[in-house]
C-alpha cells in the first residue's frame, strides 16, 4: 500500500486531496503547523476509507526543522504534495517587509527547503513523486499579485529545474497551477462561477494528472490557454493594462 504526505493539510484543497487519495487506498500522512486541527479529518479518513492516517507537525518557514521532520516519517511517503501557501494583502505587503517576506518564505523558500530534502531521498532510492501546488499568478507579473505572483514564479522555475534534475533518476515532479479554487483563501473574492474549481474538482484533476505522470497541469484546463494569451501580450502594452 502506498503512502502520500500532504504538506499544508489544513487547507480546503488538502482535505479534498487527502480524501481522494484515501479513496484510492493510499495511507495518508497529514502535516500542518496546527496539527491538532487535523484530528477530525484523521478520524474521518480512517473510518470512511479504512486506511492508515497519521498527523505530523510541520512549519514551512522553520527550515531547520525540516530534516528532522522528514527523517522521523515512518514509512517514507511514495508521493509528497506541497500545498501550503500564503496570500496576503498586496498593498500591505508592498508597504511592510515582514508581510512580503512571510509570503516569499512560505510560497518559495519553505518549499525549496523541504523539497530539496525529499528529492535527495527519492533520488537515492530512484523512485518517488513530488507534486508542487503553484498558481497561474506565477505565469506573468501583475500589480495586483506583485509579491504573491513573483513567489509562485520562482516556485515554477524551481519545480521545472527539479523535474529536469530528477527525470533520469526515475523521480517524477509535477507542477500544478490552479486558477481560482473556492477555498477560505478566496472567500473574500467574487469568483466567476465558470472559472472557479471546487476543492473536489481540483482533487479529481490532480489525481488523474498524477496517474498520467503529467509535468505541468492547469486547474481548470482552459487556464493554460488564457495564460498563453496573457503571456503573448507585449510588455509595452501589458504595463498599461489592469
Ligand atoms: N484558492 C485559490 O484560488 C488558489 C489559486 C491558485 C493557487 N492556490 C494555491 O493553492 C494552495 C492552497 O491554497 P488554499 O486556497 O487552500 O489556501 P488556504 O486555505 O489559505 O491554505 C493555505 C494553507 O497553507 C498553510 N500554511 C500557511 N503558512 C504555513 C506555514 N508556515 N507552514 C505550514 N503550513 C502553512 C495553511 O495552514 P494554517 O491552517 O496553519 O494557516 C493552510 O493549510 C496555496 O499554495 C495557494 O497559493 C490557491
Amino acid at each position: 500500500m502506498k503512502t502520500v504526505l500532504i504538506l499544508g493539510a489544513t487547507s480546503d484543497i488538502a482535505v479534498a486531496l487527502a480524501k481522494k487519495f484515501a479513496e484510492q487506498q493510499y495511507n495518508i500522512q497529514l502535516a500542518a503547523r496546527k496539527p491538532a486541527q487535523l484530528k477530525l479529518l484523521q478520524a474521518e479518513i480512517k473510518i470512511s476509507y479504512k486506511v492508515n492516517c497519521t498527523i505530523h507537525a510541520f512549519d514551512a518557514i522553520q527550515y531547520y526543522t525540516h530534516h528532522e521532520f522528514f527523517g522521523n516519517l515512518i514509512p517514507k511517503p511514495d508521493v509528497v504534495i506541497s500545498i501550503f501557501g500564503a496570500t496576503e494583502n498586496e498593498y500591505e505587503a508592498f508597504n511592510d517587509w515582514d508581510i512580503a517576506q512571510r509570503m516569499i518564505n512560505t510560497n518559495y523558500t519553505g518549499v525549496v527547503s523541504i523539497l530539496n530534502i525529499v528529492s535527495k531521498h527519492y533520488i537515492g532510492q530512484k523512485k518517488g513523486t513530488i507534486i508542487g501546488i503553484s498558481s497561474i499568478a506565477g505565469d506573468r507579473g501583475k500589480a495586483s499579485t506583485l509579491v504573491y505572483g513573483s513567489s509562485k514564479a520562482a516556485l515554477n522555475t524551481y519545480l521545472s529545474g527539479l523535474r529536469n534534475k530528477c527525470f533520469k533518476e526515475n523521480v517524477h515532479v509535477m507542477t500544478v497551477k490552479p486558477g481560482f479554487v473556492k477555498t477560505r483563501m478566496t472567500t473574500s473574492f467574487k469568483l466567476p462561477k465558470i472559472l472557479a474549481a471546487t476543492p473536489t474538482e481540483f482533487s479529481q484533476i490532480l489525481y488523474c494528472s498524477y496517474q498520467q505522470k503529467k509535468d505541468v497541469v492547469y486547474v481548470k484546463w482552459f487556464w493554460k490557454y488564457i495564460m498563453l494569451m496573457v503571456k503573448c501580450i507585449p510588455e509595452f502594452q501589458f504595463k498599461k493594462m489592469k
